[in-house]
């Protein structure tokens, strides 16, 4: 029986041109950029302007990612719209996308699982893919997050923004593509992350307008400590899964919500900053539109190269999390080539993938330690961070000077 393989063939991202700083959100809110920079290493982000939404951005991105796939909208099987902000909530995004691309014969569905709906959206596709049911599938990662802010709510305003990324994910006989895969939900964390009043159990109702309950509302410091536990545990589960270690990584995409939580998984897995791509700096938290946005900002400035081994990586409402292993195939092979690559595949000896199990379990090992250790740190300083602040909190009120803070509240 012949082997598929799912490969990234083509890519293309949009994000509005309207640019909002922290200095802008400065005269907006009781905030500042140091504030902002330190806690989430933020500093601008894009905003839809007027007549801009999910759809829209997401047809220019698709249409770029079919041109550099070489192929025609006619040519998709599937559209995977990943998205938590559709232009209405009937009918699907996807299908209004699929229609303004003319993917006549396309099926066309959208996966609302947060910021992780971009890698759940690729790991089905790539199962499609790989059973040989379909042979180019459209992946669209797309958020108008602008439209959910309450611009008076500091804990969120600060954080997001809006963009759209695609690729086209095709059959190949060249072996590659999504090496291992790793989903999971931690629904006990729904109300984490929500809008309360956007659904069929509370609606916009004048009331629910003015407590701003159609508004997305977050309790920030429990999604935090989720993230940093999934970010290294599911990497370490996906790394394992393909027989690797994080020496074999050539590239780590994180889901771009904060350089805190990135800093602290990188420093657990012992993967090095310059490995990692980072671009939340200028577009803030664009949920499922951030890993692609981090990709292909990646592949267009050769970050990401022919073979190279990447691990993706995302967390968000649900509580959700998605990563995966893609190995990217080089862009052009031969069919001669493609066979014998085919044949030789899997190359490895049973010697060898014993020996590479037992890497990665000693990896795992090593990680697992790090994080215990980390854990307990965390442990340790938040009672000791909370009990100065409360000093602090009772000085300001006393009239006597403020205890220094602690230095690095990073660890939560
Ligand atoms: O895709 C998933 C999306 N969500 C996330 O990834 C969120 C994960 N969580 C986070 O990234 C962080 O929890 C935040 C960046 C949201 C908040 O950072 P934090 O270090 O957890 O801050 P905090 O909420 O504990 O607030 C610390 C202080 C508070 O003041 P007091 O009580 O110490 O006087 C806040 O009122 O900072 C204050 N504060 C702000 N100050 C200036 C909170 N937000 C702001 C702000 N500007 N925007």
């Amino acid at each position: 029986m012949t082997q598929y393989f799912s490969k990234i063939t083509g890519w293309g991202m949009y994000v509005p041109e309207n640019v909002l700083t922290n200095h802008d959100l400065e005269k907006m809110m009781d905030t500042n950029d140091e504030w902002i920079v330190t806690r989430t290493g933020i500093r601008e982000r894009r905003i839809v302007s007027e007549g801009e939404a999910t759809v829209s951005m997401s047809v220019k991105a698709s249409q770029r990612a079919l041109e550099k796939a070489g192929i025609s909208a006619e040519d998709l099987d599937l559209i995977i719209l990943a998205s938590s902000t559709p232009d209405y909530l009937v009918p699907p995004a996807s299908s209004i996308i699929q229609d303004q691309l003319g993917a006549t014969k396309a099926a066309a569905m959208t996966v609302v699982a947060g910021c992780s709906g971009f890698v759940y959206s690729l790991n089905t596709a790539a199962q499609f893919i790989q059973t040989g049911a379909y042979e180019h599938i459209l992946v669209i990662g797309a958020e108008t997050i602008s439209a959910g802010i309450d611009w008076e709510d500091r804990g969120t305003a600060i954080l997001f923004g809006d963009g759209a990324g695609a690729v086209i994910v095709s059959r190949s006989l060249q072996p590659g593509g999504l090496l291992s895969m790793k989903m999971g939900s931690d629904g006990s964390g729904w109300d984490a992350l929500i809008v309360p009043a956007l659904g069929t159990r509370n609606y916009p109702s004048h009331e629910n307008i003015e407590k701003k309950e159609h508004k997305l509302k977050m309790k920030g410091r429990p999604v935090f400590k989720f993230a940093t536990r999934v970010m290294s545990d599911a990497t370490v589960d996906v790394v394992t899964q393909a027989g690797l270690t994080m020496d074999d990584i050539d590239v780590l995409i994180p889901h771009q919500a904060n350089q805190r939580i990135i800093d602290l998984a990188l420093r657990r897995l012992n993967f090095p900053a310059e490995k990692t791509i980072v671009n939340l700096d200028r577009y803030g938290n664009t949920s499922a539109a951030s890993v692609p946005l981090a990709m292909i900002e990646a592949l267009e400035d050769g970050r990401i190269k022919d073979n190279d081994k990447v691990v993706m990586i995302a967390f968000g409402a649900g509580l959700t999390y998605a990563a995966a292993v893609w190995q990217f195939q080089p862009m052009e092979v031969s069919p001669e080539d493609e066979a014998i690559l085919v044949t030789n595949w899997p190359v490895d000896s049973a010697f060898q993938r014993k020996m590479q199990e037992m890497r990665a379990a000693a990896f795992k090992m090593k990680v697992q330690a790090r994080t215990k250790a980390s854990e307990a740190s965390m442990a340790i300083m938040l009672p000791l961070y909370s009990f100065r602040k409360g000093l602090k909190k009772r000085g300001k009120k006393n009239g006597k000077d403020e205890p220094k803070a602690l230095e690095d509240k990073q660890s939560q």
